[in-house]
């Protein structure tokens, strides 16, 4: 097989479900080995059989520090260094402004970007010098969507860690990138309750006409860790079909 992406050892945070099973799919096509992470050991365990070999889990939960240095350890023992680093575990709840308790706000933050944070800060030692990290946000880091006043500024700090990395690791030749999806097809949707009426409005204003699949995102976040890529650090991409862009103004 040729492919950059060959025999890399690749750790995706929350590979259980949605984006990041995709992804750790794709990665394993292009003959990559991957550890997926997860929360919940039976999801985990399953996602890793339906993956196959050379798929491996690994229970840890991204909000909890003393998984993240169980996780290295795991990772330092059975790899010895990984070539890619996948951020992509996150949670999104919405809430108006007014109702937003302090619980929430701190289990948002503590996921979605505390824990980010610290997991990259455990695992930065096994990342090769040449290897990379790709962080996870969302489009509504950029969008001001009404109700999600917490998750949103969550991923609006992974897009400045992204940036600040990329300087900061720059020396050891580590590329760091972010990736900004739209509205993609995923469990996550019946999480948030999004109703299949604001799914279809959201395609139908989406310029390329249609919600994102987890493949998308997939196919970004491959290609950022692949030596195709090998420029690229400091930037952050919207997979979003366009939506980014006003669908207000024009015609
Ligand atoms: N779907 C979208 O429209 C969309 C748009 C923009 C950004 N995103 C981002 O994409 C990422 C993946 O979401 P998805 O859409 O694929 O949703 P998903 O299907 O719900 O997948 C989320 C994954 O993250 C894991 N996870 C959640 N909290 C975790 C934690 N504390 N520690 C470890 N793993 C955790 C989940 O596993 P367990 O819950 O079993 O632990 C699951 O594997 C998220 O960061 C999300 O914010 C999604």
């Amino acid at each position: 097989m040729s492919s950059s992406l060959k025999d890399k050892v690749v750790v995706i945070t929350g590979g259980n479900s949605g984006i990041g099973y995709t992804t750790a799919a794709t990665f394993l096509r292009k003959g990559a080995k991957v550890l997926i992470t997860g929360r919940n050991p039976g999801a985990v365990q399953q996602a890793v059989y339906a993956l196959g070999h050379p798929a491996e889990g690994f229970k840890a939960d991204q909000a909890v520090p003393e998984d993240a240095k169980k996780l290295a350890e795991y990772v330092q023992r059975r790899y010895g260094k990984i070539d890619s680093l996948f951020i992509n575990a996150g949670v999104a709840k919405l809430s108006p402004f007014g109702n937003v308790t302090p619980e929430l706000y701190d289990e948002l933050m503590n996921v979605n970007f505390k824990g980010a944070f610290f997991t990259i800060q455990r695992l930065l030692p096994l990342i090769n010098d040449g290897g990379s990290i790709t962080l996870l946000s969302a489009l509504n880091a950029y969008s001001g969507t009404p109700n999600a006043t917490v998750v949103s500024a969550s991923k609006a700090a992974l897009n400045s860690l992204g940036r600040t990395l990329s300087r900061e690791l720059a020396p050891r030749k580590i590329r760091v990138n972010v990736v900004n999806p739209g509205v993609v097809v995923t469990p996550l949707l019946e999480k948030v309750g999004m109703p299949d009426v604001f799914r279809t409005h959201i395609g139908s204003i989406t310029p390329l006409g249609r919600l994102g699949q987890p493949e998308d995102i997939a196919n970004m976040v491959t290609f950022l860790a692949s030596d195709e890529a090998s420029f690229i650090t400091g930037a952050e991409y919207n997979v979003d079909g366009g939506l980014m862009v006003h669908p207000l103004i024009g015609s």
